[in-house]
């Protein structure tokens, strides 16, 4: 049975994040990441309006990037005191994601990480609780997914949570919050976004209810990113509503082998100093999936929509397929992203030599193909490599070679 879930209500525009003052109920936890939303004035407005809702407000801060299981826990333990009916995450994907963790565990205390990310096996929630999500960066659209990525950092794994039953009840998609953003933060949500709506279109799981989404947001990245990325922000409010639009997509359509590859390098080479940031690594390994999923003919015909959505089209379905992994190689140049993990380097700007050894890739190879194969995402790809192909694949992504297998 197909089933197409989205928050009850989005509220998206300019200013939007004053609807918080219309919740009603008693006690409203926010969850927040480090300083920033602080820092720019976003925690105490959203403290003032839930107030002027007549709640009772505590908050929740601190949750780190790519939070760990420890914090899940610590935000459930301070649920459980507090007892709030109203769960309002705010920030990055982070710490919604965190939120929507804490929320699982705080609704059934005695549930056991492991069983937490069963996919599509959690338990009825809202018994306790209701959701609101309010992104300030504009890639990761978890404020209307059913997904949520959480770090084991003892045994060095991401884990995705995934169930329609975590896809939040309020989403707030107000552009203010992500007006500050810093450009490489912009470069990088943005080519997260558009990996979503691309591997969204071509999924097998895609469809007449996912599809429309898909194409706008691939349409209005490409008029926006760039711009958002030097400074426009009226664009940047465009990318607020188009990242947004892919999420909306990908939560029903699910992803693809870009992701696979991308959770499974992030970190995995973090003991020589660095993480391969999420967004990048998607931005560099697009172009080669694409090229390498296109000898599916179905698979091929759909980049082929895309790229005559982009107003890129050639004159045959190839010729398209090469256009538009031109045009998503020239959006990196323009975003300071590099082509391949060779030439990524530790601050995630392209240089000769990155942080990334040969030989440390060579010698790791193996074992990143066998994961990235068995990652949730591989499922719903167009076409089903196998580890000699995964292995091929990473090494193209890894020296920005050509694919033609
Ligand atoms: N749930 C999903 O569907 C989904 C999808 C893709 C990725 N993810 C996960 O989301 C996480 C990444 O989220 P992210 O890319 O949003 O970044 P993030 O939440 O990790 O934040 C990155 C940094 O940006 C800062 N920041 C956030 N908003 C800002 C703003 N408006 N102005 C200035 N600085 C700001 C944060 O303080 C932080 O230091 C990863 O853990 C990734 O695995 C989740
Ligand atoms: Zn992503």
């Amino acid at each position: 049975m197909a089933r197409f879930t989205l928050p009850r209500d989005i509220y998206h525009g300019r200013g939007t994040l004053a609807v918080l003052k219309e919740l009603r109920g008693h006690r409203a936890m926010i969850c927040v990441g480090g300083s920033t939303m602080k820092k720019y004035g976003f925690l105490d407005k959203a403290i003032a309006y839930l107030r002027e809702a007549g709640m009772e407000v505590e908050v929740f801060g601190g949750i780190e990037p790519d939070p760990s299981v420890e914090t899940v826990m610590r935000g459930a333990e301070a649920m459980l005191k507090f007892q709030p009916d109203w769960i309002v995450a705010m920030g990055g994907g982070s710490p919604i994601d965190a939120a929507k963790a804490m929320w699982v565990k705080y609704e059934y205390p005695e549930i056991e990480f492991e069983d937490m990310v069963k996919v599509f096996g959690l338990p009825r929630l809202r018994q306790k609780a209701h959701f609101v999500a309010i992104p300030s960066t504009s890639g990761t659209a978890t404020e209307v997914t059913a997904f949520a990525v959480i770090t084991d950092y003892q045994k060095g794994i991401k884990y995705p949570m995934a169930d329609f039953e975590i896809t939040p009840d309020i989403a707030i998609v107000d552009a203010e919050l992500a007006d500050t953003m810093p450009p490489k933060l912009v470069a990088h949500t943005g080519m997260d976004a558009m990996t979503h709506a691309v591997e969204a279109y071509v999924s097998t799981c895609a469809g007449s209810y996912t599809d429309g989404m898909a194409l706008l947001a691939i349409e209005m990245i490409k008029d926006d990113l760039v711009d958002s990325y030097n400074g426009d922000l009226k664009k940047r409010g465009c990318m607020h509503d188009a990242q947004c639009l892919a999420g909306m997509a990908f939560s029903n359509a699910l992803l693809g082998i870009v992701h696979s590859m991308a959770h499974k390098t992030g970190a995995v080479f973090e003991d020589l100093g660095a993480h391969i940031i999420h967004g990048a690594a998607n931005a560099m390994y697009l172009p080669k999936v694409i090229a390498y999923n296109a000898k599916v003919e179905s698979a091929a015909k759909r980049y082929e929509v895309i790229a005559y959505h982009m107003g890129i089209a050639g004159a045959t379905t190839e010729e398209s397929v090469q256009n538009l992994i031109a045009y998503l190689r020239k959006m990196n140049d323009e975003l300071n992203i590099p082509q391949c993990i060779k030439n990524y380097g530790a601050d995630s700007y392209p240089c000769e030599q990155g942080f990334v050894p040969e030989t440390v890739f060579l010698e790791r190879l193996p074992e990143i193909a066998k994961n990235a194969i068995a990652d949730a995402c591989t499922g719903s790809n167009p076409r089903q490599p196998n580890q000699e192909e995964m292995e091929k694949l990473l090494k193209c992504c890894y020296y920005d070679l050509e694919v033609d297998f």
